[in-house]
């Protein structure tokens, strides 16, 4: 499943004005390239993540993974982020640059699946971790949680071996409710947000944290 980036797709006239009208078709062969590896990456890490699910489901009959979502982070929105912090809008600047170009996000059934998960991964001697943010143990001030890891990952090509960048957000089931809710509420509304609907949403976000101990509480007690 495709989770959405924000913004719609118009590569051509976004590039030309980032880029400039004589350097487009050029830059435009190098940024497809570029999306065919971090696709390529985003394939691989779903493969790792399905591999692990499985293993889990045979030899301890329990799935981690509720599902998975991945997205390729648009032209618009890439020159749109270099641009934003104050990065040259080039190919090399994207590898070199950003970290989300290609994004997985895991949804598991509980909490501990989540580091279970990025223990795994960790142990893997072909990925490397680049950075770990665990806003679960520090969620941001509006109550979002979710552990967001970047990882490097070989993709072996034609010409040899690339590595990528992949940002993986691995949340429970709650967790991608509130997020995904909030998002909307953030998007869809064109008034500002009060203070007392950002207090109301922080609210939910700390009740639904609430439930999801309580389901981790019920699955220990019942199988571990
Ligand atoms: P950029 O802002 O993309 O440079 O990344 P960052 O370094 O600030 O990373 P951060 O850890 O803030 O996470 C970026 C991604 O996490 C976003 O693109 C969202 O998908 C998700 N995210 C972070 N904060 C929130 C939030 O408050 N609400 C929701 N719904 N999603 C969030
Ligand atoms: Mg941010």
């Amino acid at each position: 499943m495709q989770f959405n980036d924000d913004t719609k797709q118009n590569a051509l006239s976004e590039i030309a004005k980032a880029v400039g009208r004589e350097e487009v078709e050029g830059f435009m062969r190098e940024f497809m390239f570029l999306q065919q590896l971090y696709n390529s990456g985003i394939k691989e890490i779903k493969t790792k993540l399905e591999i692990l699910d499985d293993e889990f489901s045979v030899r301890y009959d329990h799935n981690p993974v509720h599902h998975i979502e991945y997205r390729l982070k648009s032209p618009k929105s890439i020159i749109e982020k270099l641009q934003r912090k104050n990065h040259p809008v080039s190919v090399a600047s994207v590898r070199e640059n950003l970290y989300d170009v290609a994004g997985v996000r895991v949804i598991c059934n509980y909490i501990d699946d989540i580091y279970k998960i990025v223990d795994f991964l960790t142990l893997q001697d072909d990925i490397e971790v680049v950075r770990i943010r665990d806003y679960i143990k520090n969620p941001k001030e509006n109550g979002y949680r979710s552990l967001h890891m970047v990882v490097k990952i070989p993709v072996f090509l034609s010409t040899g071996k690339e590595s990528v960048n992949v940002e993986i957000q691995i949340r429970t089931i709650a967790m991608d409710f509130w997020a995904s809710l909030e998002h909307q509420l953030k998007y869809k509304s064109t008034a500002k947000s009060s203070d007392r609907i950002k207090k109301l949403l922080t609210e939910c976000a700390d009740e639904i944290n609430e439930v999801d101990r309580k389901m981790q509480d019920i699955y220990k007690e019942l199988f571990d």
